[in-house]
């Protein structure tokens, strides 16, 4: 009988469920959009329970899709937006406060206070993250401390904290009646709580941060046998795999030796490159981070440039300028313009990630004249994902020493050719997309999938990726200088806002 694994990807801005078949190609899948909550500026949640409801419900109609049931399934790998952070009760499963999404900037006063004493930098050898509202674990912070009662709940263990990926799993392997309270490797090196070398919760962070160990998960690897999930739609089906989306999609395009790197064009951008058994230490503002740990082996560490707003930029455009409808009409409208006509967007609305981290930044349109139309402005907003890109490419390379000869990519937004091929052009290397694109989802899949048998190792994953289509620059070399020069000064415009 043929068998399959299942990915659910709960993403920022949607949930999805994703059956896979041996060679890596999607069988089935459904898809639903939970709601953004923007209670003030910079302030950014979703509900828990919606996105446990939609989870649920893209897993049944997946399956029915394709009629399929849970004993079609040999595993299912749970795949996640990282560092959203949630706190819920124990007994009843209830969450004590919205979660408080990765782009959410309200921490920022805790950011300049812990600065003040030892930089920005003071817990990076530790933690491979320098100080920014990003990372959950002073979320966490702002949650204890600021949700009634949720501090002395945490300390009596009776509150738990989790990401969204320990959220998923504890509901779905029995919630208050015994769910398994777990994260994986590459979700806790996302909190600044864990320690890089022993993969373990760090007692100085937690000490610093006022966080109780009582309230954490156990760190897992990414691929092992968690447990078996209780939901109706998958009960009896193993639960093996759990990954951060941008973790997965590295998984997904098997960049499995060192130096081997993907970019993930979504809501934000992300690429990273595996380094190995080692972590190595940015210097030019990339953050360390845990690439993935297979059950049994070393954990594998990487190199990220996490840029917070790509796609994000697009979906603003349509709906709060009402720029176009639908986000794949920004292609026509930006291609129906020769170039930019001098126009840059720096979209800073959650200050500058990677390689900057600047937290009083905020986004500027910078070289407006009469002659700029919507459609430039279009165009400035595709071009703005690929100068970003290039602004982490520069810091791999001084941070790996590594020379990128092509890029691998993957994301909703690798759909639009405008911007692959202007992405190839602004870094002078080829860009490729691979044939299954939805590298997050497949990299859950397979991190389960290895975990129970159903592929053997990771030579069996490489064999399943193929290229779809690649993009050579074609731009002369004095534009591009012009361009990025012209990026950069728009990004100087960006900084320091906030006071
Ligand atoms: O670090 C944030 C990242 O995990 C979000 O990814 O694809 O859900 O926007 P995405």
């Amino acid at each position: 009988m043929t068998k399959y694994v299942g990915a659910i990807d709960q993403g920022t801005t949607s949930s999805r469920f994703i059956v896979f078949d041996k060679a890596g190609n999607i069988v089935s899948v459904a898809q639903k959009e939970h709601k953004q909550i923007y209670p003030k500026p910079g302030w950014v949640e979703h509900d828990p329970l919606e996105i446990l409801h939609n989870t649920n419900e893209v897993i049944g109609a997946a399956l029915a899709r394709a009629d399929l049931s849970a004993s079609d399934l040999v595993s299912v790998g749970i795949t996640n937006q990282r560092e959203t952070t949630l706190i819920w009760d124990k007994a009843t499963g209830k969450p004590l406060y919205n979660a408080l999404v990765w782009q959410d900037t309200r921490v920022d006063n805790y950011v300049a206070e812990y600065a003040k004493n030892g930089g920005q930098d003071r817990f990076r050898a530790k933690t491979g993250l320098p100080l920014a509202s990003y990372f959950s674990g002073l979320k966490l912070r702002w949650l204890l401390d600021n949700v009634e009662g949720a501090r002395a709940k945490a300390e009596a263990g009776e509150a738990l904290f989790g990401t969204i990926d320990s959220w998923l799993v504890w509901n779905f392997t029995g919630g208050a009646k015994g769910g398994v309270h777990i994260t994986d490797v590459t979700n806790a090196s996302r909190t600044q709580l864990m320690n890089l070398a022993t993969c373990d919760w760090d007692e100085d962070m937690l000490k610093e941060y006022g966080i109780p160990r009582a309230c954490l998960p156990e760190i897992r690897p990414s691929s092992s046998v968690y447990g078996e999930i209780t939901t109706p739609t998958l009960r009896g089906t193993k639960l093996a795999g759990i990954l951060g989306d941008q973790q997965a999609a590295l998984v997904g395009q098997t960049c499995f030796s060192p130096g081997e790197a993907k970019n993930t064009y979504g809501t934000g951008c992300f690429m990273l490159m595996n380094t190995g058994t080692e972590p190595v230490q940015s210097k030019a503002g990339l953050l360390t981070t845990l690439a993935y740990q297979f059950d049994g082996d070393k954990p594998v560490y990487a190199l990220e440039g996490a840029i917070a707003i790509t796609g994000a930029l697009v979906q603003w455009l349509r709906d709060n300028m009402k720029l176009f409808d639908v986000a794949p009409q920004i292609e026509p409208l930006a291609k129906s313009v020769e170039d930019n006509g001098d126009v840059y967007i720096v979209p800073a609305f959650s200050g500058l990630y990677a390689p900057y981290w600047k937290e009083s930044a905020r986004g500027v349109i910078a070289g407006l004249t009469r002659f700029a139309t919507r459609a430039h402005l279009a165009r400035a907003a595709l071009e703005s994902t690929a100068y970003q890109t290039r602004d982490v490419v520069e810091a791999m390379e001084a941070d790996s020493g590594i020379q990128l000869t092509s890029l691998k990519t993957d994301g909703g937004m690798v759909a639009n050719e405008l911007l692959m091929q202007f992405q190839a052009d602004i870094l002078n290397v080829p860009v490729i997309r691979p044939k299954v694109t939805e590298t997050t989802a497949l990299g859950a899949a397979y991190a389960a999938g290895l975990a129970t048998g159903f592929w053997s190792n990771t030579d069996d994953l490489r064999a399943n990726w193929q290229v779809d289509k690649s993009w050579e620059p074609a731009l002369a070399e004095e534009k591009r200088a012009h361009y990025y020069k012209s990026w950069k000064k728009a990004v100087q415009r960006s900084f320091d806002w906030v006071d």
